[in-house]
């Protein structure tokens, strides 16, 4: 495999040009491609499009190729059960992939005593099952979720999400008795304050004012959160918020709901963000990088709390054979090496980052943690106005380059790269990163 990005065609080259064009003919309109890269093979943290041009992709497929492309172990692991077992339903029937899986997964997430794990196919549907186990559990109606969340586009996921509202648009009625909040994100506190001035103002509000005049806290059945915040910008929270959180859910009897969907699975450099964060949720919600590429949602939670009937709830595909020995084969190597490396590159990666913002002016925020970071553009430091059409010029300019990177939030760039990703690799990333930004806005 090559060690650096080649670029051999204009892009898109010829046989990626009328692909595209057959796309356009008979693939769904609603998915949001920025730049027009189709992908023929890939491995590790190369992607060679279907015109013979190689690309470094910090992108993972979105946050989900955790060990790298087509890591050799994760094939493997998916070869020996394509040969022995494709499918048979795990809602109906048992078999020992997703039974073994279940045991390993209520072993990796945080909390003593006996946990239950609920299987589904994406995040949306372990965030959907959150979302009603929620209800069956705790039999109250009401629910709250933060602006900016993104936590999928099934109804009830798209009920809870507030990132855009093109996501939303013609789609309501949704779920009702879902309010929305502002979220921790300090660098444009919804409230004016500063961190650690505010003493968690935002979370103070919720028991201040939102219990005491709309929302009352006796029907609320949980709150949903993202540990980082994914789509909405890779917003970090200050320490003590999700504890805070905690600590008033727990005292109202509501269950405080993770979406780890993006930021779980090693990519923080812990096995889950809330981590970081010495808190602990109720529910966790988790896909994404669970099965480097296969598709698999899991929703986790202590027995007690995963009290449902049989029939309440389910998926024919939840928890397919060959996903669950593909996240066997990922969560082993991320606790092998990965993990370890996710700090030990996200480290270098955020270094890299603040040396590039001390010369350019537009980078006006760089966060993150572990391989969840990201950039946020604005045209001017003081007034932080977002610079939405730069961000992405700066990504195509990348792609152009040789760089795979992709938005979130309104303004900002994410960097999710595999967490096999070497320091020769974030070192790269940085270099073309820095030159697609000065030639864009430098
Ligand atoms: C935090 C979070 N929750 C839920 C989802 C939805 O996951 P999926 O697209 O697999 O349904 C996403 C996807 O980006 C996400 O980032």
């Amino acid at each position: 495999m090559p060690k650096t990005p080649t670029i051999k065609t204009t892009l898109p080259g010829p046989r990626a040009k009328k692909l595209i064009k057959l796309d356009k003919t008979y693939v769904s309109p609603s998915y949001t491609r920025v730049y027009p890269l189709v992908v023929d093979q890939a491995k590790g943290l190369w992607v060679h499009d279907v015109d013979g041009n190689i690309f470094l992709d910090f992108t993972a497929g979105i946050a989900v190729n955790a060990t790298g492309h087509c890591h050799p172990q994760v094939v493997k692991a998916i070869q020996r059960q394509a040969e022995q077992l494709l499918h048979m339903s795990g809602t109906d029937f048992y078999y020992t992939p997703q039974i073994q899986l279940a045991e390993k997964i209520a072993s990796v997430v945080p909390g003593n005593g006996p946990k239950r794990v609920y299987f589904g196919n994406s995040g949306a549907e372990a965030v959907e099952a959150a979302f009603k186990l929620a209800r069956w559990h705790t039999k109250r109606e009401l629910n709250i979720a933060f602006f900016g969340a993104f936590h999928g586009r099934t109804m009830g996921a798209l009920s809870l999400t507030a990132s855009k509202t093109v996501q939303k648009k013609h789609y309501n009625p949704l779920v009702p008795g879902i309010t929305h909040i502002p979220y921790a994100y300090c660098y444009r506190c919804a409230y004016n304050l500063c961190y650690p001035d505010c003493e968690l103002f935002c979370v103070k509000w919720i028991e201040d004012t939102l219990f005491r005049t709309t929302v009352p806290a006796e029907e609320v059945a949980a709150i949903f959160v993202e540990p980082i915040q994914g789509e909405g910008g890779y917003i970090v929270p200050p320490p003590g918020f999700h504890k805070e959180m905690c600590r008033i859910a727990k005292k109202y009897g509501i269950l405080y709901v993770a979406d780890e969907v993006q930021s779980g699975m090693g990519r923080t450099g812990k096995m889950f963000a809330m981590e970081h964060f010495k808190a602990k949720a109720d529910i966790i919600a988790i896909a994404k990088g669970i099965a480097s590429g296969l598709p698999l949602g899991a929703m986790v939670a202590p027995a007690k709390i995963m009290d449902w009937e049989a029939g309440s709830h389910a998926s024919t595909f939840g928890g397919n054979p060959i996903s669950c020995q593909a996240a066997m084969a990922t969560i082993e190597l991320l606790e092998k090496s990965l993990m370890k490396n996710a700090t030990v590159q996200g480290k270098r990666l955020m270094k890299g980052l603040h040396e590039l913002q001390k010369t350019y002016e537009c980078m006006g925020d760089v966060r993150g943690k572990g391989l969840m970071v990201g950039v946020e553009f604005v045209k001017d430091r003081e007034t932080k106005e977002p610079a939405t059409k730069w961000r992405p010029a700066i990504i195509r300019k990348a792609f152009q380059k040789g760089l795979l990177i992709l938005g979130c939030g309104e303004n900002s760039i994410r960097f999710c790269p595999a967490l096999t990703v070497s320091a020769k690799e974030i070192d790269l990333g940085l270099s073309i990163f820095e030159e697609a930004v000065r030639e864009v806005a430098g």
